[in-house]
């Protein structure tokens, strides 16, 4: 069992002061930032490259840097991404490329790697990656955008591959990503999942401290 752990995501924060979005996370005592790229071509939008995790490393921030790739030919990017100070890089399942070959690629660079699915991939769909990754995400909305509604209907398959890494005694993480508040991430956990991504909620918490602290609290009496 790994511990409940909040993970904001920069997408959310200050675009104009991003080094600033990511010292608060470290302030509030948050090991992890989830940092969310896109292509234009995987998802209908764009964020940040390589050079912002960079200049995030030169203005002093060491977050472990859990980098999610929402990108047609991630492949093409792992090694920049690797060198620009990620700790983590998540890849997707549905895109067309050879997912065995990049992940072993992201170990070989000195990361970790994870296998992300959409809410409308099965689970099926990442089996057969199940033994080779660090962490399994879990969308719980279409990725592409922040600020989106949560949707139930993946809960389910979260139960599901966390039944798989009991069963299996695998030891990856299990993440979920989008529309994710305190409320929706007790539910999460609820079905086995203990790493929560929250852009929204997080950055425009009154009180981002106590909302790490109820989830470190989940599943204490
Ligand atoms: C969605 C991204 C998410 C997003 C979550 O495309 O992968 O990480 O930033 O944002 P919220 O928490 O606002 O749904
Ligand atoms: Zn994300």
């Amino acid at each position: 069992m790994h511990p409940p752990l909040l993970n904001p995501s920069l997408l959310a924060g200050d675009h104009a002061h991003l080094a600033a979005s990511a010292a608060h996370v470290a302030a509030v005592g948050l090991p992890w930032l989830h940092l969310d790229i896109m292509d234009g071509h995987f998802v209908p939008n764009l964020s940040f490259g390589p050079e912002t995790l960079h200049a995030l490393r030169r203005a002093g921030n060491k977050l472990y840097f859990d980098t999610h790739l929402m990108l047609e030919e991630p492949q093409r990017y792992i090694d920049a991404f690797a060198k620009a100070g990620s700790n983590l890089i998540s890849v997707h399942i549905e895109p067309p490329f050879n997912h065995a070959e990049t992940l072993a690629r992201i170990r070989a660079l000195g990361c970790q790697c994870g296998i992300v699915l959409n809410p409308g991939t099965p689970a099926a769909a990442i089996e057969s990656v199940l033994p080779l990754v660090d962490l399994v995400l879990v969308m719980t909305v279409q990725p592409g955008f922040g600020g989106q509604p949560f949707r139930r209907d993946v809960l389910p398959k979260i139960r599901q591959i966390d039944t798989w890494r009991r069963e299996r005694g695998l030891d990856f993480r299990l993440e979920v990503d989008g529309g994710v508040d305190l409320a929706t991430a007790r539910e999460c956990h609820a079905e086995g999942a203990d790493i929560f991504v929250a852009g929204t909620s997080f950055f425009r918490s009154s009180d981002p401290a106590g909302m790490a602290a109820a989830v470190a609290r989940f599943g204490q009496a």
